[in-house]
């Protein structure tokens, strides 16, 4: 079938959004989100497929393989598409060449949290039991070169600890091990912890973003709270594979689009903790212009901090 034939009427059919992490975690919760708007202006419904496994490389390759018609989708993120390079030297895709992007669907600083009963008050304190107790500490995260683990890996290397890493399929599970004591800390994105921080079943010492989150308003940032050096934000987005027909495309940037100018689809990010890209940062363009720059920036600090696979 030709391009503008396929186009014709699109779609016609449930569209798959793959999220390459388990279900419940911050790339879940977001593609759930906007998924739900996309679907109301696509007029079919998206569908969330988790595929999860090596820190979501799995599912994006996935992704890319697929057939560009715009059936398939993806929700990506800073780790598959910013330091899933530096990590798998064999990676089956080129995050600045593999997809047509579609767009920035959310920021997602950067959070500190440990379990609720961890022997800190404060992050000076957090710091102090880490640098004297690190061999004793299990980090969570989800699977090499996800966020978390970039982050992670990141984060030790500025405090100067060597923590026993333990991988998730998202940080959704993990937050349940979190909650339950049987792992110590990791570093999540905001939108995975922010309820379960203000309902005190978890702690956050300090978020790595230069101002404070109106969603965690007492939670002090980095800077603040003496850890200057660690400053990191993660970012979620929509990608499809490389080749989709033109008037696709168009209807996909725009679902996302209207999904991100809708007030209750931003205000379900926003209470979150999630933010949401003003019109210069959203749109195909932006988003390729992104991923190079996150690409180039992740490749030499994780091999700076001794992150491999
Ligand atoms: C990550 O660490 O990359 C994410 O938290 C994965 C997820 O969405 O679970």
């Amino acid at each position: 079938m030709s391009a503008g034939a396929l186009a014709q009427g699109y779609p016609t059919r449930p569209i798959t959004m793959i999220v390459p992490f388990a279900a419940g975690g911050p790339t879940d919760v977001i593609a759930r989100i906007v998924g739900d708007h996309m679907s109301r202006t696509l007029g079919q419904q998206v569908v969330v497929e988790n595929v999860a496994g090596a820190g979501g490389t799995t599912g994006i390759i996935r992704g890319a393989q697929a057939a560009p018609d715009g059936y398939t989708i993806m929700m990506g993120h800073m780790g598959t598409h910013g330091a899933a390079p530096a990590l798998y030297p064999g990676l089956k895709y080129d995050p600045a060449k593999s997809f047509d992007p579609i767009g920035l669907a959310a920021g997602t600083p950067i959070v500190i949290v440990a379990r609720k009963d961890f022997p800190a008050a404060d992050f000076k304190g957090f710091l102090d039991y880490a640098k004297q107790n690190d061999s004793k500490l299990n980090q969570a995260q989800a699977g090499v070169g996800s966020v978390s683990h970039s982050t992670g890996v990141l984060f030790n290397s500025v405090v100067g600890i060597k923590p026993t890493l333990v991988a998730y399929r998202g940080t959704g599970p993990a937050l349940n091990d979190l909650m339950s004591g049987q792992v110590d800390f990791m570093t999540d994105q905001i939108v995975n912890v922010a309820p379960q921080i203000s309902g005190g079943t978890i702690k956050a010492y300090a978020i790595a973003t230069p101002e404070r989150s109106p969603a965690l308003p007492d939670v002090p940032t980095t800077k603040e709270a003496g850890l200057p050096g660690y400053e990191v934000s993660a970012w979620n987005a929509v990608f499809a594979p490389k080749g989709l027909p033109k008037d696709i495309n168009a209807k996909l940037v725009e679902a996302l689009r209207a999904a991100l100018a809708d007030s209750t689809t931003r205000k379900r990010l926003v209470d979150l903790g999630g933010v949401v890209p003003d019109a210069s940062g959203q749109g195909p363009e932006a988003l390729q212009k992104l991923v190079e720059s996150e690409v180039a920036r992740w490749t030499p600090v994780l091999k700076g901090a001794g992150a491999g696979n």
